[in-house]
């Protein structure tokens, strides 16, 4: 069965942090710290994305992936809360440098998210190889461990490349190809996912392996 998470707060939540957070468009600060379990997350999206905006159609895709994945290999909530959040990022009062991962943890972190949320947050979907494309990768993984249990951010990363932008289940494949016609050839998030693609699917494989004997 799967195993609740006891709290995704931090220990010492209050931080920089004392209001409400901005929504969708505000720019970020006077931000209090959330309840980061998955409703909480659930609900923290809503308010910062559109409705309607794929970003959010994606990241609740994700969570619901994320909800089966963790009860078939009784994994902890924190799983599913860090795949509802994994791409907060991109919400305008998160974004800052660009590369939404370390962006989104950096957020997380003043709502009083807990390391561990964060660091899988940060370092979800090879993150890495696009932080180093930016010159960011010393930066990321200073302010962000990479997760104690990788088997966690691989289940994210599955996660994240089996459901489409519009948050449908898909095979890798078409994960990669929707990829592809979104971001030209040049750009750099493109560059950056044809270099970590190979890890990618080897993940991806062998998580659904793993779903194969549950
Ligand atoms: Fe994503």
């Amino acid at each position: 069965m799967q195993t609740s998470t006891p709290s995704l707060t931090a220990p010492h939540p209050a931080r920089r942090a004392t209001h409400a957070p901005a929504l969708y468009g505000e720019p970020m600060y006077e931000i209090t710290p959330r309840e980061l379990e998955p409703a909480g997350a659930q609900a923290l999206l809503t308010e910062l994305f559109e409705p309607g905006a794929d970003r959010l159609a994606h990241s609740l895709g994700v969570g619901q992936r994320a909800e089966y994945v963790a009860k078939a290999l009784d994994r902890p909530g924190l799983l599913v809360s860090a795949a509802y959040l994994h791409d907060v990022g991109y919400a305008a009062p998160a974004c800052d440098t660009g590369l939404h991962q370390l962006d989104g943890a950096r957020y997380l972190r003043l709502l009083g998210a807990p390391d561990d949320l964060t660091s899988l947050v940060a370092h979800h979907t090879e993150a890495i190889v696009e932080a180093a494309a930016r010159g960011l990768d010393a930066q990321l993984r200073g302010e962000f461990a990479p997760p104690s249990d990788s088997e966690l951010l691989d289940l994210l990363t599955y996660c994240d490349m089996t459901t489409s932008s519009q948050g449908k289940p898909v095979t890798v494949d078409e994960r990669f190809g929707c990829i592809y016609d979104r971001y030209p050839p040049g750009h750099l998030v493109s560059r950056s996912m044809r270099r970590a693609e190979p890890h990618l699917r080897r993940v991806v494989s062998a998580v659904e392996e793993r779903l194969k004997l549950t």
